[in-house]
């Protein structure tokens, strides 16, 4: 009797050690198994006296069905903690903050370039490409500059080989475009062109964006309306535009257009270097020797074209001096906008 007793004081010890559901199998198997405790004892049950027999099995049934009971609710604790546990380690706090990533945008030069793009297409403008890598044939001398022009010393065109070159402007794509196709012509050449230059206001690449218009009866006046037009809306509609003559050997007559400076209105300021003005594009009426290296009759198409630098109009939209800053990737620099 006193066995029974020490059993069960020993089994309530060990069951209250055991944490996991492996601890519990070991504690069944050495209890309740084959070779267990209990079953050792059952064993003896002929070697008791046979008056005493029948308590002693009632206590060893007792104590077997004890033992199994309280391993079952011990059981059925482990995993309910385990289970909570589980949910515990699963779960989401949507209380805490989530985490932000700062979306991209648009780097300013393409935000202009964008715009640039879009007034001329409200226009009616098509829009043309041409390679970045050119021949000098397309660059120069198609547009009617002599092999001893200044614009094609070695100092501002980087020389692929003899005859072929980065484009230094976007004008190549005028004569591609008109070998292509027959009047009437309106388009614009965005893209991105290379001259062996820099310093505050110029980078080794930078954009452009030509236009050209070609039609029967193309005149300067129409030249002037729609630079008018794309000034007004790209600056704003009370900005001045002025036409300056110049020479461009593709384009006859010629001029530098000027818009009122929008920094200082006009009175003059350390950016129009006290002029009141600011050159923003080449412009003039296409020389007819441009036509005939494309094989239009100058006789009957006149038109005009246009060249602006990107970089030079974002510059001046958003007052800043030193065009390096557009390429540096200073992420602080390009928050701003
Ligand atoms: N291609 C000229 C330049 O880069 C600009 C221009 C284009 C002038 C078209 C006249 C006509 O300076």
């Amino acid at each position: 009797m006193a066995d029974i007793n020490d059993i069960k004081t020993a089994f309530l010890q060990e069951l209250a050690s055991a944490g996991t559901a492996a601890d519990l199998q070991q504690l069944k198997v050495k209890y309740l198994g084959k070779k267990g405790i209990l079953t050792a004892k059952l064993k003896l049950l002929p070697t008791i006296p046979a008056e005493e027999r029948p308590v002693y099995g009632k206590l060893m049934n007792e104590l077997k069905m004890f033992i199994e009971g309280e391993i079952e609710g011990k059981e059925s604790e482990i995993r309910d903690a385990e289970r909570r546990s589980k949910i515990a380690s699963e779960a989401i706090d949507i209380t805490l903050p989530g985490k932000y990533t700062k979306p991209g945008k648009m780097h300013p030069i393409s935000t202009v370039l964008k715009e640039i793009i879009d007034i001329f297409v409200s226009m009616g403008f098509d829009t043309e490409v041409g390679p970045e890598v050119e021949l000098d044939y397309y660059n120069f001398e198609a547009l009617n500059i002599p092999k001893d022009h200044p614009a094609r010393d070695m100092q501002d065109t980087f020389y692929i080989s003899d005859d072929v070159i980065l484009r230094t402007h976007t004008s190549p794509v005028q004569v591609r475009t008109m070998e292509r196709k027959k009047p009437p012509l309106r388009f614009i050449a965005p893209g991105k062109v290379y001259r062996c230059d820099a310093d505050v206001s110029h980078t080794p690449m930078f954009h452009q964006v030509e236009g050209v218009v070609v039609d029967a009866d193309i005149s300067f006046s129409d030249l002037k309306g729609v630079l008018e037009i794309f000034v007004h809306l790209m600056f704003s509609k009370d900005t001045p535009v002025r036409f300056r003559p110049s020479f461009f050997p593709f384009t006859e007559p010629s001029a530098e257009v000027d818009i009122g400076c929008i920094l200082c209105g006009g009175a003059g300021c350390r950016v129009c270097k006290g002029t009141g003005w600011l050159e923003v594009l080449g412009a003039g009426m296409v020389n007819p020797r441009v036509f005939e290296m494309v094989g239009y009759d100058p006789e009957r198409y006149t038109g005009f074209a246009f060249g602006m630098g990107v970089e030079r109009i974002t510059m001046l939209k958003y007052s800043i001096d030193d065009i390096r800053m557009y390429y540096e990737n200073d992420i602080r620099f390009l928050r701003q906008f």
